[in-house]
């Protein structure tokens, strides 16, 4: 079995062989502002800058130019990457799926159309990480619950045979690690983080809550995010 490296300063050590299962899908969860487009960016930024790893994220939530300037905080440059084939950007936030700079433009933003061009891309590029951002507005196009339990699987599966490894980001039902009810599509994926900031310590805190393939640590661990992105705190 192949292990991926995240990149995340002190991420990986939390997993026993320094990464998880390359494959494997994961669903990243937390509240607004926890940190799951950093933590995204910055393991397609590390992907491509250390690994040598193309790859691609799929925003449904902000546009790729605002994308590009936040991540520019940190010393990213974002769009030397795009130019340079090493990061694609998806750009789903207007009603049409389009490749940041392509004549490629397929309308429709619903499940299939995604899953097609997620595959259209992964060939073309050699992509092998993808994040997509986020689940939650995904959500919000389906009819009803089965519907969506319905496109989950589609996609999960999809996303299983692309021979990639992914991060799906999602907005959590609650800030509380552990205590919540998890929500129905956590049995979809392979692995689960949950990201969260404690509103009364104001700590910001990671855990691993599942991840098939690997042993971890349990127990949620501090983290910041400063202007290199996010740390696990030593
Ligand atoms: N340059 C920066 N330096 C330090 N913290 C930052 C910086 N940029 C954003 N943040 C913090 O990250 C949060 C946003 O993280 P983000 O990944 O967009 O959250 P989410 O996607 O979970 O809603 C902000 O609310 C802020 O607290
Ligand atoms: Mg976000």
């Amino acid at each position: 079995m192949e292990f991926v490296r995240t990149g995340i300063d002190g991420v990986d050590g939390l997993f026993s062989k320094n990464g998880y299962p390359s494959g494997n899908a994961v669903l990243v969860l937390g509240g607004p502002g926890s940190g799951k487009s950093i933590f995204g960016m910055q393991y397609l930024y590390k992907g491509a800058t250390i690994y040598g790893e193309p790859g691609i994220y799929v925003t449904l939530e902000e546009t790729p130019q605002k994308i590009e300037r936040n991540m520019a905080a940190f010393g990213w440059d974002i769009s030397r990457l795009t130019d340079e084939g090493k990061i694609l950007i998806i750009d789903a936030t207007t009603p049409r799926i389009q490749e940041a700079d392509s004549d490629v433009v397929r309308s429709g933003l619903g499940m299939d159309n995604l899953i097609r061009n997620l595959k259209d891309m992964i060939s073309k590029s050699g992509a092998k990480r993808v994040v997509i951002d986020s689940l939650s507005l995904m959500a919000f196009q389906s009819s009803d619950d089965f519907d969506m339990r319905t496109k989950l699987i589609r996609l999960s599966v999809s996303l299983s045979e692309m021979d990639v490894t992914t991060l799906v980001l999602s907005e959590a039902r609650s800030n509380e690690i552990g205590t919540t009810v998890f929500p129905p599509e956590t049995f979809l994926f392979d692995g689960v983080i949950w990201m969260m900031l404690d509103t009364n310590s104001q700590e910001r805190r990671l855990a691993i809550r599942k991840m098939r393939g690997t042993k971890h640590v349990l127990g949620s661990y501090r983290f910041t995010i400063d202007d290199e992105g996010i740390k696990m705190k030593a």
